[in-house]
């Protein structure tokens, strides 16, 4: 980088006038780069608040169909489903996962004949909201979560998805590989174009706590999910796991949790020049809401920053349930 010295050099110059400094500006968000994550529980006219996520609900599918439309008013491309499976129907094995009439796939159906083509619907392949441990697959004896046995599940449960009409299936089990065998099976039961985004380095994260009880998962889970998902410490590792995941067919990748991972998401967005997305999850979001509360700061400022900062470190789009507030303030 080549700069004259002061005073040639004046960096405030650009930065004295409001027309200036949005002139100067490298990165805008806009909508489109907003993911709603929203979940889903039974019923009808059903709105559950989630008590640790504070302006968060679930809402049964009919709410969960006016939320999709609420996102196509304001210009969110996606929304992410997440089901509260009712706790008699999880199991060691997690069938419902497989129940093409289960609350994920009633709700996709719901919110395709409510927008159409508008939206993209985004799931989640994982098969912690259906088991009765809360881990994300199938475990042995030990508690230990087995590989190969929990990805043939796994590639049920997105074809399942898929046939209910999903446009992105999103594995967020970290298991190894789960993307080749997902893409095999897509191809062959005739869902060339259904796109795999994939949770690629997913960290064994303490910010996930809120998501847990909005899945109604958290209660149940013994031990942690360590052997599964990443150290945090590591960031080397997190590029394989995304290479890896590239070649096996993921048409883009995510990186989670968002903020305390920016590093990866730069690295990855350098090295492969792909698709790369930011989970900025529950516990974050709880942070926000908790630190505005406490008199940190003014909420709409310290989300935006959070925002543009994924932004700028690499990401195509961020997955945050602040979507709808975002979007509102974006379209001014
Ligand atoms: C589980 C899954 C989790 C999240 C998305 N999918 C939690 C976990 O791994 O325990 C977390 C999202 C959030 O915290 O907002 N398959």
């Amino acid at each position: 980088m080549t700069n004259a010295s002061y005073p040639a050099t004046r960096m405030r110059r650009t930065r004295a006038h409001d027309w200036s400094r949005r002139m100067h500006r490298e990165t805008v968000l806009t909508p489109a780069d907003l993911i709603w994550p929203l979940f889903v529980t039974e019923g009808t006219g059903v709105e559950e608040p989630v008590a640790s996520l504070p302006g968060v609900s679930r809402w049964s599918i009919d709410g969960i169909a006016k939320r999709a439309r609420e996102a196509v008013e304001l210009g969110i491309p996606c929304i992410a489903l997440f089901p509260n499976t009712p706790q008699g129907k999880r199991s060691d094995d997690g069938a419902e996962a497989l129940n093409p009439d289960n609350l994920m796939c009633r709700a996709i159906k719901a919110v395709r004949d409510a927008c159409g083509g508008d939206i993209g619907i985004l799931t989640d392949v994982a098969l912690d909201p259906y088991t009765s441990h809360g881990q994300d697959g199938l475990i042995d004896a030990n508690g230990y979560v087995l590989n190969d046995d929990t990805v043939a599940v796994l590639v049920d449960q997105a074809v399942t998805q898929a046939e209910a009409g999903a446009d992105i299936v999103a594995p967020s089990d970290m298991m190894d590989g789960r993307v080749k065998a997902i893409r095999m099976a897509l191809e062959m039961n005739g869902h060339p174009n259904v796109q795999i985004m994939s949770y690629a380095a997913k960290y064994a994260s303490a910010f996930y706590g809120p998501f847990r009880d909005a899945v109604g998962s958290g209660g149940l889970l013994k031990g942690d999910k360590k052997s599964y998902q990443m150290d945090p410490a590591n960031g080397d590792e997190a590029l394989r796991e995304i290479a890896l995941d590239i070649a096996e067919g993921a048409d883009s990748i995510m990186v989670k949790p968002g903020l305390a991972y920016l590093d990866v998401i730069w690295r990855a967005k350098q090295q492969f020049g792909v698709p790369v997305f930011a989970y900025q999850v529950s516990g974050e979001y709880a942070l926000i809401e908790a630190g505005a509360a406490a008199g940190v700061g003014d909420r709409e400022a310290l989300l935006m920053e959070k925002l543009v900062a994924f932004k700028r470190a690499g990401c195509s789009g961020v997955l945050t349930y602040h979507a709808p507030l975002a979007a509102r303030l974006l379209n001014g």
